[in-house]
Formats: C-alpha cells, sequence, structure tokens
C-alpha cells in the first residue's frame, strides 16, 4: 500500500521511521518531509492547504492512507474532504477536531458528559471577564481559545497579570484564536501526555510519556513546543490508565459521538494527576511532538495496521504489543529558540551518533544540502535513544549527543530527571 504522510516534523520523522518497517508498505511519499524524512520517503512539495492538490496527487500516486501529522490541515478539514474523494486518511474531520482546535469546546464537552477538568468559563469581552477573575482564586489560568502554537497559555500569579493575559487575547496578541478566551482553575499535581487510538466508537490505550516544556535544564525558561520526552511515564500506573480510559477517554469518545461528530485519530490527553486524579488540561488530535518519537521508539507491532483499523473502524479487534524498554528523546534546537534564531548552520557527526547502541535521529527542522545536513528550523533534531532502564536511556541519549558537531545548537541536559530520581529511589527501597 502507498502511504502519503503529511507534515515536517521530528514526529512525522518518528512515524515515517515506523511505516517504513511494514511489510504492508509500498511507496512511502512525505509532503513536505525535512532532511531526515528524505531518507525514508520520497518527499514531495505539495501545497498541504490545497486539499484538491493533495487529492490529486492521492489518485496519480494511488496512495491507500494518508496520515495527517500535524493540527493545522485537521483543523482545516484535510480529512473532511479526502473522505469526500474516498481517499482513506488517519485523523479527525474538522469536526471533531475542534477538540484541539477550541479549548471552550473542550470544556463544555467535559460539563456535558462528566469528565473531570478544572472549573471555568468562557468569555468574549473583556469586561465580563475581568469581573470574573475580580473573585477568582490564585493562581489562575487564561486561555486564548483557539490554536496558538502553545503559546496562549497564561498562568497569573496575579490578577493585574490575568487581566493583562485577557487584554492580550482580545487585543489580537494571537489573532483569531484569542477572540474568545477561557479562565480557568489552577489544577495542582504532575503532568503527564496519555495517547489512545480511536475508531469513532472504540479507544485503545497507547502507552504514555511524559515531556519537558521548558527551554532550559531544571524546568526553567520559556515555554516551548518540547525539549525532550519519555515513555513509559512512571506515574501512569495500570490503575492510573484504567481512570483515565473509564473517566476520561471512554466518556469523550461516547460523548463525541452522541454528539454526532465522531472522533477517529489519535486522541493526545494532556493530564494532570491530581490528588483526586486525572483531570484533563487539554485534548489535542494528533501524536505529540516529541512525544510520538518514544511511542514510536516502543512499538513492537506494525504502526501500518493499527493506522487503518483506526480509519476503518474496527479497533475493537485489535491489539498493539509494546518494548518493555524505556525511550528517551533528547530535542536539540537552534540557540535562541524558543525565541528567534538563526537558519543554515551544517551539523556534523550524525552518522557516529546514529552508530551509538539503541540510537535513532529524527530530524525535525532540517534540510539536505549535497548530503549535508543544514539547521533550518527552531526544533532540529531529536536524539531518540532505547534502554532496559531511564538511565540506560538516557546515557545512550547523551553518549549520541556527545558525537555531533553543531555549535549552533542547545539542549537540555536533563531530560527524564524525574524518571530517573524515581527509578533511584525505588532501587533504594528494593
Ligand atoms: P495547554 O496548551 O492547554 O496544554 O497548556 C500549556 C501548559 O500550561 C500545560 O502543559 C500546563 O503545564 C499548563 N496548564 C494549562 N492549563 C492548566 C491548568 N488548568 N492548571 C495548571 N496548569 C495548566
Ligand atoms: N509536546 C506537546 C505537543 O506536541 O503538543
Amino acid at each position: 500500500m502507498n502511504v502519503l504522510l503529511i507534515g515536517s516534523g521530528g514526529r512525522e520523522h518518528a512515524l515515517a521511521w515506523a511505516l517504513r518497517a511494514s511489510p504492508l508498505l509500498g511507496e512511502l511519499y512525505a509532503a513536505p518531509g525535512n532532511g531526515g524524512i528524505c531518507r525514508d520517503a520520497t518527499c514531495v512539495a505539495l501545497d498541504v492547504a490545497d486539499h484538491a492538490a493533495v487529492i490529486a496527487f492521492c489518485r496519480s500516486h494511488a496512495i491507500g492512507l494518508v496520515v495527517i501529522g500535524p493540527e493545522a490541515p485537521l483543523v482545516a478539514g484535510l480529512a473532511d474532504d479526502l473522505a469526500a474523494a474516498d481517499i482513506k486518511a488517519f485523523g479527525p474531520s474538522a469536526a471533531a477536531s475542534q477538540l484541539e482546535g477550541s479549548k471552550g469546546f473542550t470544556k463544555d464537552l467535559c460539563r456535558d458528559f462528566g469528565i473531570p477538568t478544572g472549573a471555568y468559563r468562557r468569555f468574549r469581552d473583556a469586561e465580563a471577564a475581568r469581573a470574573y477573575l475580580a473573585g477568582h482564586p490564585l493562581p489562575v489560568v487564561v486561555k486564548a481559545d483557539g490554536l496558538a502554537a502553545g503559546k496562549g497559555v497564561v498562568i497569573a500569579e496575579t490578577r493585574e497579570d490575568a487581566c493583562a493575559a485577557v487584554d492580550a487575547c482580545f487585543a489580537g496578541a494571537f489573532g483569531a484564536a484569542g477572540s474568545e478566551v477561557v479562565v480557568e482553575e489552577f489544577l495542582d499535581g504532575e503532568e503527564a501526555s496519555f495517547f489512545a487510538l480511536v475508531d469513532g466508537k472504540t479507544a485503545l490505550p497507547l502507552a504514555a510519556a511524559q515531556d519537558h516544556k521548558r527551554a532550559f535544564d531544571g524546568d526553567q525558561g520559556p515555554n516551548t513546543g518540547g525539549m525532550g520526552a519519555y515513555s513509559p511515564a512512571p506515574v501512569m500506573a495500570p490503575a492510573m490508565v484504567e481512570a483515565t480510559m473509564e473517566r476520561i477517554i471512554r466518556p469523550t469518545v461516547a460523548g463525541m459521538a452522541a454528539r454526532g461528530t465522531p472522533f477517529k485519530g489519535v486522541l493526545f490527553a494532556g493530564l494532570m494527576l491530581t490528588a483526586e486524579g486525572p483531570k484533563l488540561i487539554e485534548y489535542n488530535v494528533r501524536f505529540g511532538d516529541p512525544e510520538c518519537q518514544v511511542l514510536m521508539m516502543r512499538l513492537k507491532s506494525d504502526l501500518l495496521p493499527a493506522l487503518l483499523a483506526t480509519a476503518d473502524g474496527v479497533l475493537d479487534t485489535f491489539d498493539l504489543r509494546w518494548h518493555d524498554d524505556v525511550a528517551l528523546t533528547v530535542v536539540l534546537a537552534s540557540k535562541g529558540y524558543p525565541g528567534s534564531y538563526a537558519s543554515g548552520s551544517e551539523i556534523r557527526g550524525l552518522a557516529a551518533a546514529a552508530a551509538v547502541d539503541g540510537v535513532e535521529i529524527f530530524h525535525a527542522g532540517t534540510t539536505l544540502r549535497d548530503d549535508r545536513t543544514i539547521a533550518t528550523g527552531g526544533r532540529v533534531l531529536n536524539v531518540a535513544a532505547r534502554g532496559a532502564t531511564v538511565a540506560e536511556a538516557r546515557e545512550r541519549a547523551y553518549a549520541a549527543i556527545a558525537r555531533i558537531d553543531w555549535p549552533e545548537g542547545h539542549w537540555r541536559n536533563d531530560i527524564g530527571w524525574r524518571a530517573l530520581a524515581r527509578e533511584e529511589n525505588s532501587k533504594d527501597t528494593t
């Protein structure tokens, strides 16, 4: 079967790498892809926003499945237009993508179906939001309703900061995404990312992961798209997974189906594990980046039939196997990211780095120029490793990084610290 993969990040390189291992795969195309994906797939310069062009490409290249990586084309209705053209796609409809596209939509769904989440109110004007904030306990969370590339969330310690965040949203800091604002209760606890394949009716749990959102060691500095991740997440013990499936994932799947907008694709729940159990922070309607990289490193089963079963609505007869190993990925970013950064530097030593036992390198913001790897983005590479323990996976990843020659890059040196501390504690007590 020929597959077209949409996207250009580390997530899509990991998906390409996993798809490439499938005996069912014919040709793999990627649009637009990146410097690493082009080694695993044929990269094509398609305008993904031009759905007619994507459909024409699928017809001329006998594409059996389109795998849509990022949220923007999902929210824009690419899966709907492919379905209307009778082309199979992995990824939710525009209506179901509202789970990521509108925070207020998801909050209302939680209210209607009794899904645990922080208390909230939606606002369309600053005056009403300010009045509500006047009586709200601190800290309080202010969010732009729409897609804001992870930047539309402010955790305000003071009412002044909260009001400033409201004003910034309504003043257009996040464009149309900020024309509605959600004010939300602050949830205290440890965060985890949980993933499930959903075929409209049935949810099949994948693994859990934890990422590191801050730019610098010790969880300092600005928020980023994610500087590293690991899986499994030690806090997601079997009872916590079952509670999450029972109270959050299954009611969401049932609620979306009951509303006539069934969800098909991968549901990514950002969870806060509170003293009262797991609560939903937010949904994404795609794999996480860099969480996907560590999930693909741990997936033992063939990915392609799992994506097909999701699209075909037959997950109830499906099962997946996972490696017990720990997978951990460190993101190498351009100096300056998540602020402004320079592009165009060369990265050397990648072949030597990839030769470290258990290591895979997934490209994000790179391009190939005469076989040289050039940095072209904010997040540039993922150095991912598998190991029997967190400590081993982490040693391997950082041993590989030590072989990479890229003075223009920066990365965190403490990825996995929380899981490593837990691992060391449990060693002391057993
Ligand atoms: P989001 O884009 O909604 O995932 O928010 C980004 C980050 O802000 C989350 O990963 C959390 O660390 C934090 N956050 C969002 N909402 C809350 C909340 N209600 N309570 C505590 N932290 C939150
Ligand atoms: N790493 C978080 C995300 O993909 O949204």
